[in-house]
């Protein structure tokens, strides 16, 4: 990274924690993709995996829907539990079935988790079969991914891949969603899959 995109980064950085400042890919999850989901009559229950305190506003969408909706959460950290929606689960998502038994999700997004701890290609397997497992055939999962990112993983080279789909996904039409960063990763990519 040159000096002045790291500089601008830095600045960009500060701003976000001050709330001056939603970075793209941030936009693009909040008010495209989890205000689709929180209009989509269809959707009731939605598990968002992985929380942090740039994710606290994001239940709202659920909550104050009319009816309101579940937003539940899950993460291992126990010190973002105060991040989490309701209920919440502190835990991985590859144990989902053990936090959530007899929960069938409509959707379930998991952004930013992939290459940012569940980085290891068998537990990414396990990851996106336990969510196979506890949503609805039809139901959504869209992964946020960093391709650029030296721990990324492909989740479409993960054999639970076969229970899913890519389906055109909200206003935009696409199954993808690639959003430029001014960040040292670059590009964020929001994959649209639907269980089969
Ligand atoms: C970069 S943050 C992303 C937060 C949020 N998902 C978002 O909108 O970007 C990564 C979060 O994923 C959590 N995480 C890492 N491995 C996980 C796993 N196996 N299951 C659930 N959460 C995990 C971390 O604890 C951390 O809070």
């Amino acid at each position: 990274m040159n000096p002045f995109a790291w500089a601008r980064a830095e600045i960009l950085h500060t701003a976000w924690k001050r709330g001056l400042y939603q970075p793209p890919d941030r936009r693009v999850l909040e008010h495209e993709i989890l205000a689709e989901l929180a209009r989509d009559a269809t959707v009731e229950r939605v598990l968002f995996v992985g929380v942090q305190w740039y994710t606290t506003r994001y239940p709202t969408h659920f909550t104050g829907a009319s009816p309101p909706k579940t937003f539940a959460t899950i993460d291992p950290a126990p010190n973002v539990a105060q991040f989490g929606g309701k209920p919440h689960a502190v835990g991985q998502i590859q144990d989902l079935a053990q936090h959530f038994p007899d929960v069938v999700f409509d959707a379930i997004v998991m952004s930013g988790v992939i290459g940012f701890g569940l980085n290891d290609p068998p537990e990414v397997d396990r990851a996106l079969a336990a969510c196979a497992k506890a949503l609805r055939s039809g139901g959504w999962l869209v992964l946020g991914v960093n391709e650029l990112k030296p721990t990324h993983v492909d989740p479409k080279k993960s054999p639970a891949s076969k229970d899913f789909e890519p389906r055109a996904f909200g206003k935009r039409g696409q199954d993808r969603i690639d959003v430029a960063l001014p960040f040292r990763e670059r590009r964020h990519t929001f994959l649209f899959w639907q269980k089969r």
